[in-house]
C-alpha cells in the first residue's frame, strides 16, 4: 500500500536524475546521505510555512484514532492530521491505530509527509527485559544490544517507528526515582550501554522493518536533579556538565542515534528545553549531530512555571530559537510560530532547519517509500511475545542478577531433598517483575519466584509459600500509573504463617523490595529502605531460620545495611521482566553462576545520597581520626557495596598487572595486561574493570574513573590475560581550555573486580 502524493515523487525524481548526470558512477542507495539531503531540500521546498509548522507538531493519540474523535481537542487533532497540521504522534499503538493514523494524513493532506509515530519502548515492548539499571549490571554490550533490537523488532511489528530510549542520564541518587530507567552513576559505562541500545534499536539499516529510529535523552542533566526530586532544579558547573554529563550524549550522537529529546530540569538558571547553548551550540554545531531534537512532554509549556518564559508564545520563542524542533504536547509550536515568524521573532530559517531535521529521519527510515512499512497484521500476531524472544529475556535476566552476599556459602542451593519456604509480599508476585516503563507488557504476565522456583526443583524438594504482608494497602493501584501508592504500615496478620512456614523449612527465600511502581518518573522517595513493614517480616523469619536467601527486587539502590549484617545471602534481582522467577531459580539453584555488577554504589544510608564512587578528593580527605574530614560522624563514607561490585559462586584472583611502558607523550599509548585466574570450582564470568587517576590537573579531577572493562569467561582453574589499551582517548578531559585535552602529569592505574580494585601501577605522561 505505497502512497507517495506526485507532487513529492516528481520532486524527489528530478533531483535524482541530477544527482545521476552530475556523477554517474556514484551509485547511491536511498539511505545515502547525499540523496537523502537532496530530498529534504526538494520536499522542503513544496512546504507552506503552516506545513513545516505542521511538522514540528507531535500530538498524542489519547483517543482512539481508529474511531472518530470525540472530545473537542481531539475533533481539532484529527482536523489538523487532515491538514498537514501533525508531524509525529505518540502512543499509538498496534498496526490497526498506526495505519488509520498514516492514513488519516496520507489520504488528506496536500503534501503527505509520513507521520513518524513515537512510544516508549524502554525495556521491551511485550515480551519484557530487565529494567535499564538491571540489565547495565550485565556489563554485556552483546546482550544489551540484542535486547534493544528484540524490543525494535516487536515494536515495529506493532507499527511503531521510533522508541523515547535510551535513557543515558548519569545518575548518582538513590532517591530519584529515575534511577531506575538508566545505566547508573558512571558516565564511561552509560555511554558505552547507550551506544549498545542505539545500535540495537536501529541496526545498520533503518530502512528495515524491524528497526526503528532510537532517541537519546534527557538532555541534560536530568539526572542531577537536587536532593533526588524528579524535575528539580540541577546546579551543575561547565565543567561538571561536560566531563560528567554529557559523554555519554556524545557518544550516542557518534553512534548516530536519529533523536534527542530535552529534559524538564533547569539548568543553572535555563531550562533544558530553552537552552540554545547546549541543544544549538554543543548538541548541533559542536558535534555536528544532524538529527532531530524532540522536547519532552509538555516542557515547552513548563518554561512558563519555570518563570522563563512570560506565556506559551513566548515560550514557543524560546524553544524553537533554542534548538527544540519538535513540540510534545505543549501546543506552542502550533499556536504560535507562525506569528512568531511573521512578527520576525522567529527567523523562518530555523523553521526550516527544525524541519530538515525531521524529513530526515522520516527518509532514513524509509516512510517516504513507505509510510506503512510497520503495518503488517501478520508479523504483528507472529513476531511479538514469541518464545524465542522470552527465552532471550531470562538469559539477559540471569545476567543482570548482581550476588551481593554468600557469607556462609549458603548459595547455590542443591536441587536434593529439601523443604523451601518462599516468602514475602514480592514471591508470588506477577507484576513487580515487569517494573516501570513496561510499554505492552501485560499486567500480571511475569514469571513470577515462585513459579520459577516450583519449575526448577524436583519432585523430592517441597516448596511451600507464604504471603507475609503485602507493601501496599490496596496491589490494584500498584499498576496505577499516577496515583500515588499507599503502604502497608500496619497489617501484619500474614506474618504468623510465614513465620510457621519458615519454621518447618530448611532454606527461606524472601523476595522484598520495591513493587514496580515505587521507582520510575515521579517516584522520588525521601527514604530508601523497605516500605511498609517488610523489614519487620524480614526480622520475624529471622529469628526462626537463618538460613535466609534475600532476592531483592527494586529499580534503585536500597538502604539494606541491616540486612547486609545480618542475612547470609543476598541477591540483587531488580526487576528483572517477563522471565523473572526462572531466571532467579537459573541463579538460586547454581545452573547459572552469577556475573552481575553493580552500576550503581549502594549507601549504608539514605543520609548519603548522591553518593557515586567517582568522586572528587576535597581539600581535607577523609580520615577517621580527624574530625575536621570530609565524611560523616555517624555513617561510614563509603558504599556498602561499591560501583562494579558483585560476588560469584566461584573466586578469582588477579595478578602481575603490567604496563609496557610507563612513559609516553600525550598521543602516546600504553598496554596494561593483568592476569586473572579462577581459583574455585565452578566455571564463571567476570568483570575485569580498569580504573584511572590524573593526580594533578588544570581541574581537580576524580579520584578514580572507570575507563575500560572487558567481561570474561573463565573455566575453574583457567588463567587469562586481559589487556587494555590506554591511549589520549582513554586520558583527556575537558579541560580549562574548554577542550579536551591529555595534560601531561602523573597517573595512577587499577585493575580489579570493583572500583575499590587495588592492584596498581603509575605512568607519566609528558609533552
Ligand atoms: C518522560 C519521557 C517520555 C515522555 C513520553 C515524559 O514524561 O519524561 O521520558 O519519553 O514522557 O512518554
Amino acid at each position: 500500500m505505497r502512497k507517495i502524493p506526485l507532487i513529492i515523487i516528481l520532486a524527489i525524481s528530478f533531483i535524482s536524475i541530477i544527482s545521476c548526470k552530475k556523477d554517474k558512477k556514484v551509485v547511491q542507495t536511498d539511505n545515502a546521505n547525499g540523496k537523502i539531503e537532496q530530498k529534504v531540500d526538494s520536499v522542503l521546498a513544496l512546504m507552506t510555512l503552516a506545513e513545516k509548522i505542521g511538522q514540528m507538531n507531535q500530538y498524542n493519540g489519547s483517543w482512539d484514532v481508529t474511531g472518530p474523535a470525540s472530545g473537542v481537542n481531539d475533533k481539532e487533532k484529527e482536523t489538523r492530521l487532515k491538514n498537514g497540521g501533525v508531524g509525529s504522534m505518540l502512543n499509538v499503538l498496534s498496526v490497526k491505530a498506526t495505519r488509520e493514523a498514516q492514513k488519516t494524513v496520507m489520504e488528506n493532506s496536500r503534501l503527505k509527509i509520513p507521520l513518524i509515530i513515537g512510544y516508549d519502548v524502554i525495556h521491551g515492548y511485550k515480551t519484557i527485559f530487565p529494567i535499564p539499571l538491571g540489565e547495565s549490571a550485565s556489563w554485556d554490550l552483546d546482550i544489551i544490544k540484542e535486547s534493544a533490537a528484540i524490543a525494535a523488532s516487536e515494536a515495529s511489528a506493532a507499527g511503531i517507528h521510533w522508541t523515547f530510549a535510551p535513557m543515558i542520564d548519569v545518575s548518582r541518587d538513590a532517591r530519584w526515582g529515575r534511577v531506575m530507567e538508566g545505566s547508573g552513576e558512571d558516565p564511561y559505562l552509560t555511554a558505552k550501554i547507550g551506544v549498545a541500545r542505539v545500535q540495537g534499536f536501529q541496526g545498520d539499516d533503518l530502512t528495515k522493518n524491524n528497526t526503528i529510529a532510537a532517541c537519546a535523552k534527557h538532555f541534560a542533566g536530568y539526572g542531577f536533579a537536587e536532593a533526588g526530586r524528579d524535575y528539580n532544579t540541577v546546579n551543575v558547573g561547565e565543567y561538571e556538565l561536560h566531563n560528567m554529563i554529557l559523554p555519554p550524549f556524545k557518544a550516542a550522537a557518534e553512534a548516530g542515534v536519529a533523536t534527542f529529546m530535552n529534559s524538564f530540569n533547569e539548568i543553572d538558571g535555563i531550562p533544558a528545553t530553552g537552552h540554545k547553548v547546549l541543544q544549538r551550540d554543543i548538541l548541533k554545531d559542536g558535534w555536528n549531530w544532524d538529527g532531530f531534537m524532540v522536547s519532552d512532554w509538555g516542557s515547552i509549556g513548563e518554561m512558563i512555571a519555570h518563570g522563563y518564559a512570560k506565556d506559551k508564545k513566548h515560550a514557543a520563542e524560546i524553544a524553537a530559537n533554542a534548538g527544540s524542533d519538535m513540540d510534545m504536547e505543549s501546543y506552542a509550536y502550533v499556536a504560535h510560530l507562525e506569528a512568531l515568524v511573521k512578527e520576525g521573532k522567529v527567523k523562518e530559517g530555523v523553521i526550516d532547519d527544525a524541519v530538515k531535521r525531521i524529513l530526515r529521519v522520516k527518509f532514513k527510515l524509509g516512510l517516504f517509500v513507505d509510510p506503512y512499512k510497520y503495518c503488517n497484521e501478520e508479523r504483528e500476531k507472529n513476531e511479538i511475545f514469541t518464545k524465542e524472544n522470552q527465552d532471550f529475556s531470562r538469559e539477559v535476566a540471569k545476567k543482570s542478577i548482581v550476588l551481593l552476599k554468600n557469607e556462609t556459602n549458603l548459595l547455590p542451593l542443591t536441587k536434593t531433598g529439601k523443604t523451601i519456604a518462599v516468602i514475602g509480599p514480592l514471591a508470588d508476585d506477577k507484576d513487580t517483575p515487569l517494573g516501570n516503563w513496561r510499554a505492552k507488557g501485560g499486567r500480571d504476565t511475569a514469571v513470577s519466584l515462585l513459579e520459577g522456583i516450583q519449575n526448577a526443583v524436583p519432585p523430592s524438594i517441597k516448596v511451600t509459600y507464604a504471603e507475609g504482608c503485602s507493601i501496599v494497602t490496596d496491589k490494584g493501584i500498584g499498576s496505577t500509573f499516577l496515583l500515588p501508592l499507599k503502604f502497608n504500615k500496619t497489617d501484619k496478620s500474614g506474618f504468623q504463617k510465614a513465620i510457621n512456614v519458615a519454621k518447618n523449612a530448611d532454606v527461606v527465600v524472601l523476595a522484598i523490595g520495591e513493587m514496580a511502581l515505587q521507582t520510575g518518573e515521579g517516584r522520588s522517595q525521601a527514604d530508601i529502605g523497605f516500605a511498609g513493614v517488610q523489614q519487620e517480616l524480614l526480622e520475624a523469619i529471622l529469628k526462626v531460620n537463618k538460613n535466609v536467601i534475600i532476592t531483592l527486587m527494586n529499580g534503585r539502590p536500597m538502604d539494606i545495611s541491616w540486612a547486609a549484617q545480618h542475612v547470609p545471602s543476598i541477591l540483587e534481582c531488580w526487576h528483572l521482566g517477563s522471565q523473572s522467577g526462572n531466571a532467579i531459580a537459573d541463579v538460586l539453584f547454581g545452573d547459572y553462576n552469577p556475573s552481575g555488577k553493580l552500576p550503581v554504589s549502594f549507601p549504608y544510608h539514605v543520609g548519603q545520597e548522591p553518593l557515586y564512587y567517582n568522586q572528587k578528593m576535597t581539600g581535607r580527605p577523609f580520615s577517621p581520626q580527624h574530625v575536621t574530614f570530609s565524611g560523616y560522624r555517624d555513617a561510614p563514607k563509603e558504599a556498602l557495596y561499591p560501583f562494579g561490585y558483585g560476588l560469584s559462586y566461584t573466586t578469582f584472583e588477579y595478578k602481575n598487572l603490567q604496563l609496557d611502558k610507563t612513559e609516553i607523550p600525550v598521543s602516546g599509548e600504553i598496554k596494561v595486561s593483568v592476569e586473572i585466574t579462577n581459583t574455585g570450582k565452578r566455571d564463571g564470568e567476570e568483570v575485569v574493570q580498569l580504573y584511572i587517576r590524573d593526580l594533578v590537573g588544570s581541574l581537580t579531577r576524580p579520584i578514580k574513573e572507570l575507563k575500560g572493562f572487558e567481561k570474561i569467561n573463565l573455566k575453574s582453574g583457567e588463567t587469562k590475560t586481559v589487556t587494555f589499551t590506554i591511549n589520549s582517548k582513554t586520558l583527556q578531559f575537558y579541560t580549562v581550555n574548554k577542550k579536551w585535552e591529555v595534560e601531561p602529569g602523573n597517573f595512577e592505574i587499577w585493575i580489579g573486580t570493583d572500583s575499590k580494585a587495588s592492584l596498581k601501577a603509575t605512568f607519566n605522561v609528558v609533552e
